[in-house]
This record gives structure tokens, C-alpha cells and sequence, in this order.
């Protein structure tokens, strides 16, 4: 059967594209799948982006790149701060949206001063510092107690970038605006999703979502946290498939 299209998934803070390894792996049903990473992260040797809107702008010029005019676009926690600036820049470019384990609202001074802390660490102690502080937050209480290997894998994830391409991001994160009232001008198919245990961006920023873009989807993933694509990779991948079963295919130039 012919593809019906791309989907993009956009990572999180402060990772790669190899979150998406799951995902990469088993092909989703009839689509191409794009995990592009963002500037300086992962295999990006592009210098770090100051602006989520720049993350985003670096993501068009991927689909550009590739020829994808139109695609169901998504990402995860700092990915879907990327997809919220994205539609905002160019929402003829959706033909659906994927927002997991993410939220609309701007940070709190509270969050910034956090910010600010960890900016200091990734400079003076580098990312191996940074992981001892994220591991904790990013992966739920079950893959905690199950699947320590997972936190080996993420580990070596955020030590694969750079201390200054993590204060990039860091910086880049504190200045993105709020999202909300973006929310009710979403008109493509919307799935959000998160892990029932993420404590980083909890169920209640899901539901906030899902209540201001109208018709969207929730699903909350039972035994997953921050992470949720990595940890419930195979519920993960079925609420994907199935949500995408239900939209016109995107079209690929
Ligand atoms: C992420 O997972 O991308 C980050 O936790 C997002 C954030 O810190 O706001």
C-alpha cells in the first residue's frame, strides 16, 4: 500500500532524536517518519538555537530539505514547545499535531529561577552533572524500579551533547511565550498524550490541552512518566497509529 505521508517527532530536553528509538524501529503503518534533532543536539553539529521559534524555524528548514510540504508533526515535552511555535509560524504545514507529555503555559518565575540554576550547572559541571538532576524527574517511578537500563540509555543520551548546547536550550525554554491562547485557533487533528507518572509536566497540563484544542484526543499511558514514548513504547506507538488511522494522510512532495 502506498505511504500516506510524514510524521515528525521532535525530541525533548535534553536529549536527541534517539528518544525516538521505539518509534524508529517499528515503522508506523503506512507513514515516513522524520526525528529530526535540534540544533546542537544529538548528531546536529549546527550551533545551538537561542529561541524555541529558531528550534522550530531549524525543523522547517528539515522539511524543506526533504521536500515534505504538509505532515502530522509532534513532539515531546521541549518538542511540543517546538510544535506550538511551529503552528504559530506555519499552520499549513500540520496536517495533524502530536503533543506529549508537554504543556501550553509560559514558566513560572519559580521555573525560571530553576533555569537559571541548572544553566550554571551544565556550564560549570557539564552534562554528566545535568543527568544526575534530570534522571530522577525524567523517567516515572515504575521504569525506575523496573528498567534500569532505561536510565542508562537516557544517561548516555544527555551526555552526548554539549554543557553550552544545554544552556542554549535551557535559555531558549525560559523565553518561549504562553501557548494558550494559541490553543483554540489549533484546527488539525490533535492527539495529546502523556505518562500517567510524569511528575515534569503532570496529567493536568494534558487535560489542559486537551480541553483548549477543541476535538483533540487524550490518552494518558499507565506506568509511564516524563518520557513516555520511551518508556510505554508499544502504547506509545499504538495511540500514534491509531490517532493517524483517523486523519487524511499527510501529503509528501
Ligand atoms: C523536556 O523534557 O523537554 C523538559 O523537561 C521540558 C522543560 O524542562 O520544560
Amino acid at each position: 500500500m502506498a505511504d500516506e505521508g510524514h510524521v515528525v517527532l521532535i525530541h525533548a530536553f535534553p536529549l536527541g532524536a534517539r528518544l525516538w528509538r521505539p518509534q524508529r524501529v517499528a515503522p508506523l503503518p503506512r507513514r515516513k517518519l522524520l526525528t529530526p534533532d535540534l540544533p546542537g543536539f544529538g548528531a546536529s553539529t549546527e550551533p545551538p538555537a537561542r529561541s524555541v521559534e529558531d528550534m522550530a524555524r531549524a525543523v522547517l528548514a528539515e522539511l524543506d530539505a526533504a521536500g515534505v510540504r504538509r505532515a502530522v508533526i509532534g513532539g515531546l515535552s521541549m518538542g511540543g514547545y517546538v510544535t506550538l511555535a511551529l503552528y504559530r509560524l506555519a499552520p499549513e504545514r500540520f496536517a495533524g499535531m502530536v503533543l506529549a507529555d508537554t504543556r501550553a503555559t509560559a514558566d513560572s518565575d519559580q521555573q525560571r529561577e530553576g533555569r537559571r540554576r541548572m544553566i550554571a550547572t551544565a556550564r560549570d559541571r557539564g552534562p554528566s552533572a545535568v543527568a544526575d538532576e534530570m534522571l530522577p524527574k525524567l523517567l516515572g517511578e515504575t521504569s525506575q524500579r523496573e528498567r534500569p537500563e532505561l536510565a542508562r540509555e537516557v544517561r548516555d543520551m544527555i551526555e552526548e551533547n554539549r554543557g553550552e548546547t544545554i544552556a542554549a536550550a535551557l535559555e531558549a525554554m525560559m523565553g518561549r511565550p504562553d501557548s494558550t491562547p494559541l490553543l483554540a485557533a489549533i484546527a488539525v487533528p490533535t492527539l495529546v498524550i502523556c505518562g500517567d507518572e510524569d511528575t515534569l509536566t503532570p496529567p493536568s497540563d494534558s487535560e489542559a490541552l486537551h480541553r483548549g484544542i477543541a476535538g483533540s484526543r487524550l490518552v494518558v499511558l499507565s506506568g509511564a512518566g516524563h518520557l513516555s514514548s520511551l518508556e510505554a513504547p508499544q502504547a506509545f506507538s499504538d495511540a500514534l497509529a491509531s490517532f493517524l488511522a483517523t486523519i487524511p494522510g499527510s501529503s509528501a512532495d
